[in-house]
């Protein structure tokens, strides 16, 4: 099975819960599935994510790929301009599946995704010299931190080749928005964020895809992974994994429980980590209810805020987020004398250590008040992450609903933002 779900650290709590008994919860998570099938959810007309699954469009992906392939080409690096949903995304895939100190194709760095000065000076001193396309990503084109990003991409590249417009693709809106009349404008070329998929739910559109298959990664393989694993969900009961994490997350919720930690056991998933963070925090964090999601790193972290997670407030629960590969890696070596005492695991890979580190950290944790579920991976490949992103996607679509709130808005974002602009003088 590409993608295995343990709910043995998380049954004993949930049974000791008050009112929450399995009948009831799988039946309220059933029904939050199935009104998200429906269409019968608050914001219904944001549900593009779901269906550009079931009706996919691969002369899209085709022509996606196409444009990648030009960049592998004749780029040194592509620099992908956007914030929040626009990035998190392609980011998250890349470090999947990009071995890390690959050299192969271009470099992808990423700018606009904050406000850092000291970043933003030093990373167009970097670029000078080297053959740079600009993939440029804003549903709404009016975001700050990427509009400014642009604005000194643009300069850099039109003060550098004489075919700068053409090094440029703008990912934005179907017909509105200062980017894509400006794209329009200059001739760029354009991909569409569609009106019914929201940032975070986009990474399969080609505000993911395009960075992602200029990473040399197989975006077909990687969408129809996602479309298997939409299509079993279509004929999902309440036992099918997603809806039993919606459910259990629900259950504690209600009990009190405020945090949801997900632990991921190797670094090549942190990216999915932080785009798992975005899509539960802006989705569920409203009305004053959600889990907040934070990830950690497993084992850096343990030695970290492993302390807290062990003995501190008793309000968290965690998802285990891990690959079974227990044979990777290199394996502990045999040495004369045993100096550092290691030679209890001489041909032990390191895989098995940090499976072994789970299985430990998973109970320990348990047995210290953290009720936790664990997602296995049964490998790193293309097809496994396109399923892992549905999964999370339906999950938080469901949990969402069970919750009571809009999933798919996201209002809380915009305080700061009028804060800022005020504070910056913007003209009304
Ligand atoms: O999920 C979201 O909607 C947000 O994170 C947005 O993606 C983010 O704010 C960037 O917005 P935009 O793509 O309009 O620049």
């Amino acid at each position: 099975m590409p993608l295995s779900f343990d709910r043995t650290y998380a049954a004993d709590a949930l049974a000791s819960l008050d009112g929450a008994d399995r009948e009831s919860l799988d039946a309220r998570a059933l029904d939050a599935h199935r009104r998200v099938l429906a269409g019968d959810t608050r914001s219904p007309e944001m549900l593009g994510w779901r269906q550009m699954l079931l009706d996919p469009d691969d002369a899209l992906l085709e022509n996606v790929a196409g444009v990648a392939a030009e960049i592998r080409d004749r780029a040194d690096v592509l620099l992908c301009i956007g914030i929040g949903g626009s990035y998190l995304g392609a980011e998250a895939v890349m470090q999947a599946l990009v071995p890390p100190f690959s050299d192969d194709g271009p470099e992808i760095l990423f700018a606009g995704n904050h406000l850092g000065p000291d970043y933003h000076e030093r990373l167009f001193e970097y670029l000078d010299g080297k053959s740079v396309y600009v993939n440029v990503i804003s549903k709404s084109g009016t975001t700050l931190e990427p509009a400014l990003a642009f604005r000194l991409a643009r300069r850099f590249l039109e003060e550098r080749f004489d075919d700068a417009d053409r090094r440029i693709v703008a990912t934005t809106d179907a017909d509105r928005g200062a980017l894509h009349d400006f794209a329009v404008e200059r001739g760029y070329r354009r991909y569409v964020v569609p009106n019914d998929v929201g940032g975070r739910f986009s990474v399969l559109t080609p505000v993911g895809l395009l960075p992602i298959a200029a990473a040399g990664i197989d975006i077909r393989t990687l969408f129809y992974g996602a479309v298997a694993q939409a299509r079993e969900l279509e004929d999902a009961d309440a036992s099918a994994p997603a809806l039993q994490y919606a459910a259990d997350r629900y259950a504690f919720h209600e009990a009190g429980y405020a945090t949801e930690v997900m632990a991921v056991m190797d670094p090549r998933l942190r990216g999915i980590g932080a785009w798992w963070q975005q899509l539960f925090g802006e989705s569920e964090g409203k009305e004053e209810k959600g889990l907040f999601p934070v990830v950690l790193q497993y084992t850096t972290d343990l030695h970290s805020v492993g302390q807290y997670v062990q003995q501190g407030q008793r309000t968290l629960v965690e998802t285990f987020l891990r690959i079974d590969d227990a044979e990777a890696g290199p394996s502990v070596q045999e040495e004369d004398g045993d100096p550092d005492g290691l030679n209890y695991l001489a041909g032990t890979p390191y895989g098995t250590v940090n499976e072994k580190a789970y299985q430990a950290t998973a109970e320990a944790h348990a047995e210290g008040g953290v009720p936790n579920w664990t997602l296995t991976l049964s490998r790193l490949d293309a097809e496994t992450v396109g399923r892992l992103l549905y999964f999370y996607e339906h999950a938080v679509a469901v949990s969402g609903t069970m919750l009571g709130v809009d999933p798919f808005n996201q209002p809380g974002v915009e305080t700061y933002k009028q804060k800022m602009f005020s504070l910056l003088g913007k003209p009304a």
